[in-house]
């Protein structure tokens, strides 16, 4: 692969969290350096949980400041809203009509809401297909997600060799890009960290509410003199995360030794986490002074996105028989 084409994005559902930072936007940033990155907002996909006009904008603007906060570079990067590139609702059509309906029916967003006894919406059906757009209308080579997203890059792999088989070579099959180590960040009651689980930790929430959400991490009834276990509890699995190598084993000893409370253990997770965010906490104030950087950041992504979009619609448009 010459230069690779990356290409990842985050739905605008609220806040992002530390599963989001390390299971996608960290290594989404790693990515700038070694090829053409292309980052989204997945607007689209959040209108099938968002449906408040004023919270999708916040949440949009926020998401790309946030990500522009950690460290994506937009001189390296390409950063844009989803929505600004339109082309990709008709990409999703064309994608549709060679997607079956069992392909969907497995997928595991939508088998959720069934087994939770809740209506899902043709946008909820549909929407690995618009993921598959997503990925394919940038003729993407990597796609670096979390684990919950695997299922979702098999299905865009199967769509393009479908598309391939029948008009010819002319979609790129991505592969997804995915740590082990950070695949499945846990949340505070140790099921994976997600909105729709109300366990998550923000990024840049202020002082005191950080300390109270790492304070009501779920932990098993043992007592501060009992040993506890190191592996199983979500607070070292966060830790490791965030404190040197030292710093990890010292506390996976006193876990072991006993003598110290979850409390304690809890107060050093916080400050590791404090501590990590510190310069981009710095970072994400300067860029809110100017509340016009993240739109013109905005705005020149959609252009860059938009021209590469136009060439690959072309090509399809032709290819299927539209033109
Ligand atoms: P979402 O908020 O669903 O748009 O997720 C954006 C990205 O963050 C996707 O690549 C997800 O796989 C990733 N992600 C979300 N939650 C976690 C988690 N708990 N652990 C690892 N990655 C995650
Ligand atoms: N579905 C992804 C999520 O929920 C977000 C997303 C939409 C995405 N389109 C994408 C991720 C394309 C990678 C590539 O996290």
């Amino acid at each position: 692969m010459a230069t690779p084409r990356i290409l990842s994005g985050i739905k605008p559902t609220g806040k992002p969290h530390i599963g989001n930072y390390f299971g996608m936007m960290r290594p989404a940033i790693e990515w700038q350096d070694r090829g053409e990155a292309f980052y989204f907002i997945a607007d689209y996909h959040a209108l099938t949980t968002v449906r408040d006009p004023k919270s999708l904008r916040e949440f949009s603007r926020g998401v790309a400041l946030d990500f522009l906060a950690c460290g994506l570079d937009p001189a390296k990067a390409v950063l844009f809203r989803q929505s600004d590139v339109p082309q990709v609702t008709e990409l999703s059509w064309i994608l549709s009509c060679v997607t079956p309906m069992p392909m969907l029916e497995n997928c595991h967003a939508y088998k959720d809401h069934l087994a939770n006894e809740k209506i899902p919406s043709h946008g909820l059906f549909a929407y690995p297909v618009l993921m598959a757009a997503d990925i394919l209308l940038y003729d993407s080579n990597v796609v670096p997600v979390g684990r919950d997203q695997k299922q979702h890059v098999e299905v865009t792999r199967d769509l393009a060799h479908k598309i391939n088989a029948l008009y010819g070579k002319i979609l790129t099959v991505p592969e997804a890009s995915i740590l082990p180590e950070t695949e499945t960040i846990p949340g505070l009651d140790g099921r994976k960290m997600s909105k729709s689980y109300e366990n998550t930790i923000e990024l840049f929430p202020e002082e005191k509410a950080l300390r109270k959400k790492i304070m009501s991490i779920t932990t098993d009834s043992a007592a501060v003199e009992e040993p506890k276990e190191p592996a199983t509890s979500s607070i070292v699995a966060l830790y490791k995360l965030f404190a040197s190598e030292a710093d990890l084993r010292r506390m996976e000893d006193d876990f072991r030794a006993g003598g110290i409370g979850y409390g304690e253990f809890k107060k050093r997770l916080f400050e590791a986490v404090w501590a990590y965010f510190a310069p981009m906490r710095a970072r994400r104030e300067e860029l809110a002074r100017d509340p016009g950087e993240v739109d013109r950041v905005l705005k020149e992504g959609a252009q860059r996105a938009e021209a590469v979009a136009i060439i690959t619609m072309q090509r399809i448009r032709h290819a299927i028989g539209l033109r």
